[in-house]
């Protein structure tokens, strides 16, 4: 069985590059909508209708599973994809109850992109959590610009999150949760700038144990191992340099991995 994961753009690597650790046998498609990267300044109905695109090219794919490995699309979108379509559809969610129960009384600090913090679905989690007083929320919409630029750790980058960050209270806060796939590659810079008591927790586990649960995948090894097929909006990349382009990103999650 084929198991796609979509993502606006290069970020859902992070949550394919651990799916490829944990599930090395598995048939893997990436989409990347690099045609429409980024939907976090998009409005809620224009990233509809990207989503929407991709998954009438996903499912022509025959594919089995599909991952939304973006949390704007899984906010917008996931719902009305799975009223849509049958097969198992496994959204993100930022690591929110991960981290209150580990840190029940310390405020938490969600990172993602203008329509994750503004929309629906992250309210009603944290209402869900009864983390009202807990939580607060954070756009960083550069990070998803700097990342499909394969800027990861320049002087630039850390200037932006040393500013965006400095009026937090970190003695209140135990963990910084990544609430969009593509702020992974930075994970490093986050970890130079907050003090060292903070923890910064990723969906990506939580998505591809969702995935193993909902898709019922077995552990079973068989001797194939599946090259990825990449796809930027619907076509197919071959093009020498864009499959180093993504063998940089993916060099970088490694880097990133055990941070
Ligand atoms: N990677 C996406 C996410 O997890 C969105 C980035 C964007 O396109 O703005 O939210």
């Amino acid at each position: 069985m084929k198991i796609a994961f979509f993502d606006s753009g290069i970020g859902g690597l992070s949550v394919l590059h651990h799916a490829m650790k944990i599930l090395p046998h598995e048939e893997f498609i990436f989409f990347a909508d690099e045609d429409n990267v980024p939907y976090g300044t998009k409005s809620p109905e224009e990233v509809l209708a990207c989503v929407d695109e991709a998954f009438k090219f996903l499912i022509a794919q025959n594919v089995g599973a599909i991952v939304v490995a973006c949390n704007t699309a899984t906010s917008v979108a996931v719902q009305t994809m799975r009223e849509k379509y049958s097969l198992p559809i496994i959204g993100m969610e930022p690591a929110l109850k991960v981290a209150l129960d580990f840190f029940p009384n310390k405020k938490v600090l969600v990172a993602a992109t203008a329509i994750t913090v503004n929309g629906k679905k992250i309210h009603r989690l944290i209402k869900n959590l009864r983390a009202e007083n807990l939580t607060e929320l954070k756009a960083l919409p550069r990070l998803v610009e700097f990342a499909e630029q394969l800027e990861f750790n320049s002087a630039a980058v850390e200037k932006y999150l040393r500013t965006e960050l400095a009026a937090y209270d970190w003695k209140n806060f135990s963990s910084l949760v990544l609430g969009c796939t593509h702020f992974n590659y930075f994970k490093d810079t986050f970890k130079k700038i907050l003090p060292p008591h903070m923890k910064i927790l990723d969906g990506n586990a939580g998505t591809v144990n969702e995935l193993i649960r909902r898709a019922n995948l077995k552990s079973e090894r068989t001797e194939k191992i599946f090259p990825v097929e990449f796809f930027y909006s619907g076509r197919k990349v071959t093009d020498a340099a864009e499959l180093l382009r993504l063998k940089k990103f993916l060099r970088r999650l490694e880097k990133m991995y055990t941070l």
